[in-house]
């Protein structure tokens, strides 16, 4: 076991740093931002239903859920195709609308998750279109998808998700792109800049790996807070809920993650000197909307913990404890804001003594409902 860690202590942290790796294997004969080549080879017979689609609907659990997230706002933005993200469990036993024109994503990184396989099939009789986005090659909902394709992040051991989370959103990105340029709904000069910094991501990810010693700092203060909340905005926002997931999984903190603005609406109250509040608070189009909800977290005396983009001037006078992070495209920049999120989860948790691998309840394929 040691050596199938390679050098780290857990595997959950050889997987965390494995992801510049991970995202340039998932991108590999795929994506090349010099020829404009993007293209999924599990995706050809069905890839004009996609294209057409008149809505996608997303199914998923836990941090495939959130990828769902994040790419049901890069498909809206760029393909300008509705998108519904759907839990399975909830999906499955609802009766669902399905209509001609749907298709159906199922996001699972073991393909075995009962609720997601069942909910697809569910959808696949109503004559649902199924594309499949899974990590583990022959799983079950690989198998039973129509197209698909695998988001080749290598065997993923601990059981709080981190570089499938990310292989999904490189893929589902991907994907989107790709149906965005074949529609036509961005121009030719936006498809390419996005390809470009794309390209960047997994050098990004690297960087941002290099802050594992500002976060460990930052972990030793806040190891024995009781409640964590993480907020973002817009594309930040299924990562403060997976970075509020994180943590609960393996440090067992109590953790929330909510769409900034809804903070007024509740988690507000809770509010106080001992409030741990991480902010996800890149520059990017909300960045003025989200600096002044930091300012209502600081007025009520919270402790701010901010991811924010390299070189910000203001965040940096507000916040107790920043964390920089590479700019990109504000559509790609969870697979960077995710990652000092990963490292936060995984030092709290070994420094409470916690088995990260191995959370007590959890497993890492939920193959029961
Ligand atoms: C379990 C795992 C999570 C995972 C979820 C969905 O809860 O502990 O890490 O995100 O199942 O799994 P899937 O394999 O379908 O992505």
């Amino acid at each position: 076991e040691a050596i199938e860690k390679g050098g780290y202590e857990h595997f959950m942290l050889k997987e965390i740093f494995e992801q510049p790796r991970s995202i340039s294997d998932c991108m590999r004969g795929r994506l090349n931002a010099s020829t404009g080549h993007l293209m999924l080879g599990g995706i050809r017979e069905y890839a004009n239903k996609l294209v057409n689609a008149d809505r996608i609907i997303m199914i998923a659990c836990g941090t495939s859920w959130h990828s769902a997230l994040v790419a049901e706002y890069v498909f809206e933005e760029f393909c300008r195709i509705p998108v519904e993200v759907e839990y399975a469990s909830e999906f499955r036993y609802r009766n669902p609308v399905i209509n001609e024109g749907d298709v159906v994503i199922a996001i699972s990184q073991s393909g075995e998750t009962a609720d997601t396989l069942a909910a697809m099939e569910l959808a696949k009789s109503k004559g649902a279109i199924i594309f499949g986005v899974c990590n583990v090659v022959g799983s079950s909902i690989a198998r039973n998808s129509h197209e698909g394709a695998y988001t080749h992040a290598g065997p993923e051991i601990g059981v709080a998700s981190t570089k499938a989370f990310t292989a999904q959103l490189t893929v589902l990105t991907m994907m989107a792109l790709r149906v965005a340029h074949r529609k036509g709904s961005i121009t030719e000069r936006k498809y390419r800049e996005l390809l470009v910094e794309f390209e960047q991501i997994p050098a990004k990810v690297e960087k941002c790996l290099e802050l594992n010693e500002d976060i460990i700092k930052i972990s030793e203060l806040f190891k024995d807070a009781t409640n964590f909340l993480y907020l973002g905005r817009g594309y930040n926002f299924p990562v403060a809920l997976e970075g509020a997931l994180k943590l609960k999984e393996i440090s067992y903190i109590h953790a929330e993650g909510y769409p900034a603005a809804e903070m007024k609406h509740g988690p507000i109250a809770l509010i106080d000197e001992e409030m741990p509040v991480v902010f996800i608070a890149t520059r990017d189009s909300s960045y003025d909307k989200i600096v002044s909800n930091i300012q209502e977290v600081k007025a009520r005396k919270g402790k701010v913990i901010a991811i924010v983009t390299e070189g910000d001037a203001l965040i940096p006078k507000m916040a107790e404890f920043v964390i920089e992070v590479p700019s990109t495209n504000e559509a790609l920049m969870p697979l960077v804001s995710v990652i000092p999120l990963q490292l936060l989860s995984y030092h709290i948790a070994v420094m409470r003594g916690c088995n990260v691998d191995q959370p007590r309840n959890l497993a890492k394929s939920v193959t029961v409902e």
